[in-house]
């Protein structure tokens, strides 16, 4: 199991992230919102530029925006890993998906909490991963959602080498339920609120 760190809920996103690049995390999570999908704004693409300069930790980003095009056509940084948009815009899916793979990039569609899983299965062949939100999206430090684990299963039947991804309210108690289940857990507050980055990354993957 892989961690992709959020750095959503840092208190100084360059320090974090330079801090980061002393640890075994595999991901930076950069959460972008655009105040319409979500009620928050957060990370514009001129913030995420910035931040690429400093780490070459592979960026997971995560698209809680109507507009997924807008931001992308605007990110520089070559270190991006994924880009994952919501199944729930009012957007031609088929047409992004298309789009980043020709960018070279890998694709992910995120499902919300409350929407039926069953919507994904149009579009499970043509992409690499799949986040499956543990919490309302809009703000880090919420708390899991045991509908998750239900939710995570009825996925990976779906498709078993789909890349399976977490994300909201993961810490050192919560990863238990769902270790194993699960390629990339997510997490924000737990490594980012703790002093010791390492630390709380060992205590996750262990
Ligand atoms: C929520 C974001 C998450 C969030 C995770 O909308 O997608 O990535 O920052 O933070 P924690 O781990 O604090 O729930
Ligand atoms: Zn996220």
């Amino acid at each position: 199991m892989k961690i992709a760190t959020s750095i959503l809920n840092a208190e100084n996103r360059i320090a974090c992230i330079k801090e980061l690049n002393n640890t075994t995390t595999d991901y930076i999570h950069i959460d972008v919102m655009d105040n319409k999908f979500v009620p928050n704004y957060q990370l514009p693409v001129t913030e995420v530029n910035e931040l690429g300069k400093y780490t070459n930790i592979p960026f997971d980003i995560h698209l809680m925006v109507e507009d997924p095009k807008t931001f992308i056509n605007n990110l520089t940084i070559k270190n991006t890993q994924c880009l994952t948009i919501h199944l729930e815009i009012d957007k031609d899916i088929d047409g992004l998906i298309s789009y980043i793979k020709t960018l070279g990039i890998e694709v992910g569609i995120a499902i919300k909490p409350n929407t039926d899983i069953d919507l994904i299965d149009k579009y499970i062949n043509q992409i690499d991963k799949v986040l499956i939100m543990s919490v309302e999206p809009g703000f880090g430090g919420q708390a899991f959602l045991e509908s998750s684990i239900g939710r995570i299963k009825a996925i990976r039947n779906k498709r078993q080498d789909l890349i399976i991804e977490v994300d909201g309210g993961i810490n050192d108690m919560t990863i238990n339920k769902i270790k194993g289940l699960i390629d990339i857990a997510v997490v924000g507050s737990y490594i980012t609120k703790n002093d010791d980055y390492q630390k709380a990354i060992n205590n996750l993957k262990n």
